[in-house]
């Protein structure tokens, strides 16, 4: 078969666009976020997770105990146990007082300081396979059952962003910034 000169630029120049195209396709992606600083992400909402005791940084919700209940029976207690007493993962509620005794237990209502703590200790961690799957109201109202299993707040007590870090835990007074050895 024979070509003159124009048959054959013509091919060469398509074959020229198909190798352009298949490049583009196979070019690596582009990554968006290559580049930003930490502090930059860190600002992002969905990326700054951090609650201060004095409660800086809740977000905005609301939840009480018998809501809380049902959430905790059905994605909690398959580990911590109905009631939270305790089953494959630790008892959250209980032996309050005990911190002196000869059997101290440190759960959530015996040990912890700060209740704004327990907020920020589900959001980001609980449950351990579906971490930060939880809202906001469904966080206050898991807080509001386990603190109402002792007593710490009244079973029909609403949390929210402004009375959760009202709430005043049994050992709050109970850590000293002063080494034993050095009184
Ligand atoms: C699959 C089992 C599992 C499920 C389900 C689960 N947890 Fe946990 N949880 C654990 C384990 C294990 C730990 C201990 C983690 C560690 O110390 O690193 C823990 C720790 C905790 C703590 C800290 C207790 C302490 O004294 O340090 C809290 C609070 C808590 N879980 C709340 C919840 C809540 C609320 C839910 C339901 C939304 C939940 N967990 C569901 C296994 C589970």
């Amino acid at each position: 078969m024979k070509m003159d000169i124009s048959a054959i630029s013509i091919r060469i120049s398509l074959l020229l666009v198909l190798f352009w195209c298949s490049a583009a396709l196979l070019a690596e992606p582009q990554y968006q976020a290559l580049g930003q600083s930490a502090s930059e992400l860190t600002e992002q909402p969905q990326w700054n997770l951090t609650i201060s005791p004095d409660g800086t940084g809740l977000p905005p919700g609301s939840g009480d105990a018998k809501v809380g209940q049902q959430i905790f029976e059905q994605r909690c207690a398959g580990c911590h146990g109905f009631d939270a007493i305790g089953a494959s993962a630790m008892p959250l509620v209980g032996e309050l007082g005990s911190l002196r005794s000869e059997y101290p237990e440190k759960t959530v209502n015996s040990y912890w300081p700060y209740a704004t703590t327990l907020f920020d200790y589900i959001r980001r961690a609980m449950p351990p396979a579906a971490p930060y799957s939880l809202s906001s109201h469904e966080i206050y109202a898991l807080c509001a059952y386990i603190l109402s299993q002792d007593g710490i707040i009244e079973a029909n007590v609403e949390l929210n962003e402004v009375t959760l870090p009202q709430v005043k835990m049994p050992n709050r007074d109970g850590f000293s910034a002063v080494y034993p050895n050095n009184r």
